[in-house]
């Protein structure tokens, strides 16, 4: 593996739990079956994958999947991301560096800027680099080859993607939320890694409050690994996977300290709306793309809140999780929805 920026870089845990192999890999199992045949047929061909975009939330393992393509293909990786490829010269280098049959993963590609992206439309169809050599009338083209590489792009907005970057992927995955069977399944497996047995009902019950996504429920089983170790257990019980949670501020559906201090702002300061984004974000003080991108899709997804026309509305069982009664009008419409 070679980065070819310092962003984001994983932390050494993040890396031993990760997954080696499509074996080890739990979930997705479409885009994996799939994934499969397409590199077993590349390989056969002997030529490079065709280019990959994976889309979905944060942390449900577009990295991870990534890597996994890479050493199913028996490939290189080099990691970059879409903010750290600032000219079209910096990507010009990072794909003059490429090795035959490489992949390149684009992280956050939605934030390419439109002149990088147009070095990319010819790097990725035809491998070749386009370059202007000299100003003015005298200025010349020239076409430099590339080797045949893979890019997997990733991003948690494929809306945002332009029509001619997107139609330039001849695979696209689609990586959706985790049911708490997997979940479990990937606790299990990373508290062996960290030399820990996780009881079966405790890894249901902490699966139950990942909201989906193994990078929390990771992240979690890690925090409560120390409280048992403090305690002196080897075995991480439902009792203390239970207690730890209410000392991490993690409640019985997984919302956190910050999911409710978005519910509470729309319900106190909007009358549960309809608010924009925008003016949320500054009521919270969250940034606007962390409510869009991580808050939002969960409490969505769990029926507390609603986007209209107007902006972000609560719904009753979002004002009945805070305690609240929700407004008639609210009563109404869930009775007849
Ligand atoms: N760790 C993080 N994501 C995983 C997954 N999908 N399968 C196994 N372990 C994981």
């Amino acid at each position: 593996m070679e980065i070819t920026d310092n962003q984001k870089l994983p932390t050494d845990d993040e890396v031993s739990l990760r997954p080696q192999s499509f074996d080890e890999y739990i979930g997705q199992s479409k885009i994996k079956k799939n994934l499969k045949v397409f590199i077993e047929a590349a390989k056969a061909r002997q030529e490079a994958l065709d280019h990959v975009l994976l889309y979905g939330p944060p942390g449900l393992g577009k990295t991870t999947l990534s890597h996994i393509i890479a050493i199913e293909l028996n490939a290189n990786i080099k990691i970059t991301s879409g903010p750290a490829i600032e000219r079209p010269g910096d990507l010009a280098a990072i794909l003059t560096n490429l090795n035959k049959y490489d992949v390149l993963f684009v992280d956050e590609i939605h934030r390419l800027n439109r002149t990088v992206e147009e070095v990319l439309y010819p790097a990725m169809e035809d491998f070749a680099l386009d370059i202007i050599i000299g100003k003015g009338p005298s200025a010349r083209n020239m076409r430099l080859n590339l080797p045949p590489f893979t890019l997997i792009g990733a991003t948690t907005r494929a809306g945002m993607l332009t029509g001619p970057l997107r139609d330039r992927f001849g695979i696209v995955g689609h990586l959706e939320v985790y049911n708490t069977q997997e979940l479990a399944q990937i606790l299990r497996r990373s508290a062996t890694i960290l030399n820990y047995e996780l009881d079966n009902d405790a890894s249901i019950e902490l699966a139950c409050r990942s909201r989906g996504t193994p990078r929390i429920a990771n992240r979690l089983l890690k925090r409560i690994r120390d409280f048992a170790q403090v305690k002196g257990s080897s075995v991480i019980t439902k009792e203390i996977t239970k207690s730890s949670l209410i000392h991490l501020e993690v409640d019985d559906l997984g919302l956190d300290t910050t999911d409710k201090k978005i519910l509470r702002c729309m319900v106190e300061k909007f009358g549960g709306g309809p608010v924009g984004l925008d003016t949320l974000a500054a009521a919270s003080g969250e940034e606007s793309v962390t409510i869009e991108d991580v808050v939002e899709p969960f409490l969505i997804q769990l029926g507390f809140v609603a986007r209209t026309p107007k902006g972000r509305i609560v719904l009753p069982f979002g004002y009945k999780h805070l305690g609240l009664v929700p407004p008639d009008k609210l009563e109404q419409m869930a009775f007849f929805s």
